[in-house]
């Protein structure tokens, strides 16, 4: 480190230099991120609210009205306005949260949890530091949780199922009713990680999408994960976890002398306010009906997408049910697939269940962008 600061304008000429190597989600290269470019208005009210600690939250009353409001909200998106919970990084932290009260609500020995094959890896992640033990559940021929399966793997043990909402290499949606049920009949919690369909599903129903119930409206459901930081266009980092009842949150307080509140559930202490005044401007700005319009969007580029890619020659691994296209050739390997097109400047991810190039088409991927990516797709 130098002795003597460098002139501010120095100082953002030379951040300049290191944020040209980026890519930008504006290019529309970013073909395989669940992120997206953050709406204006979520990044302005962001920057309104950097100072404000929702980790000592008796000095910033205002942002925690703001997050009890944005709390709502998600909760009456999610079937149920009297829901609990904090607007926290990603979903990572909302499933690791998720699991800590399951495993907190249970008085259990060798806390065993039940996910199924397509589940984020972020539950690797919650039973290693929970000391639970992973049980995978197989998926059916729809690349869905198999409930036979799960059924299977109930022990006295079973601390929590976890059904997900839009499975992040697929997009596909769990049987989250019939779970529910099953967890009911063994009074098991149950987990929706629906941090990517959270912000879609809801809205694609409203405007006739023909999906499945996986919200509180389902009596079974515990808690729910929605990453305002996805589909909701927030700034990242911005996670959403939602618990049925207050009782949830208490079974994982920790005692918080030095601070203005006497005890706190979340993971991380100090904790941005900047996240809360992101998600509740954009819910006020955009409304029911913007974000209707983004996901309606979204799957319009995703149909034109998969019959781009079935038209190159390609196989889909299975028809969208969300916005995600997975596709893979019977004559080259995926990896040489991704190649070429990383050749091509196109930012592809690999799906390894099965294997395939998984593209997520998020708001910031417009037509033309698609349109020259199946061009390149016929040129591989
Ligand atoms: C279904 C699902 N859950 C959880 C996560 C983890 O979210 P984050 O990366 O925000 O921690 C992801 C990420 O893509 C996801 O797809």
């Amino acid at each position: 480190m130098q002795d003597k600061g460098i002139p501010k304008e120095q100082i953002y000429q030379m951040l300049r230099k290191y944020k040209n190597n980026d890519l930008t989600h504006r290019s529309g290269k970013i073909l395989g991120s669940m992120c997206t470019c953050p709406d204006p208005v979520g990044v302005k009210a962001y920057s309104m609210f950097l100072e404000s600690n929702l980790g000592d939250p008796g000095l910033f009353p205002g942002t925690k009205a703001l997050e009890n409001e944005v709390i709502a909200m998600l909760g009456e998106i999610l079937g149920k306005k009297d829901v609990h919970g904090h607007i926290i990084t990603g979903g990572t932290e909302a499933n690791l949260m998720a699991m800590r009260a399951a495993r907190n609500l249970c008085n259990v020995k060798d806390p065993e949890i039940i996910v199924p094959k397509s589940a984020h890896f972020s539950f690797k992640k919650a039973a290693d530091m929970l000391c639970l033990d992973l049980k995978v559940a197989d998926l059916d021929e729809d690349y869905k949780m198999d409930l036979a399966s799960v059924e299977n793997l109930i022990s006295p043990n079973t601390v929590s199922v976890v059904g997900v909402a839009g499975t992040t290499e697929l997009g596909k949606i769990d049987p989250i009713s019939d779970l529910s049920n099953i967890c009911l009949e063994n009074d098991i919690y149950l987990h929706v990680d629906a941090a990517f369909g959270g912000y879609s599903i809801p809205f694609l129903k409203d405007v006739g999408y023909d999906l499945p119930e996986f919200d509180f409206s389902l009596p079974g459901v515990s808690s729910i994960t929605i990453d305002p930081h996805k589909m909701g266009l927030a700034p990242i980092p911005t996670g959403g976890i939602l618990f049925r009842e207050r009782k949830f949150l208490e079974v994982m307080a920790i005692e918080t002398p030095y601070l203005t509140e006497d005890l706190q559930s979340t993971v991380v202490g100090t904790r941005t306010g900047a996240a809360t005044a992101a998600t509740w401007a954009l819910l006020k700005y955009l409304g029911r009906g913007g974000y209707q319009e983004v996901s309606r969007k979204c799957m319009e580029i995703t149909y034109i997408l998969a019959e781009g890619v079935e038209k190159a020659g390609f196989e889909l691994i299975t028809h969208p049910e969300l916005n995600i296209v997975a596709f893979r050739s019977s004559e080259i390997s995926v990896e040489e697939i991704a190649r070429k097109l990383e050749n091509k400047g196109w930012a592809v991810s690999l799906a390894s269940y099965p294997k395939a190039i998984r593209i997520i088409v998020m708001p910031h991927l417009k037509l033309e962008h698609i349109e020259a990516f199946i061009n390149d797709l016929n040129h591989i």
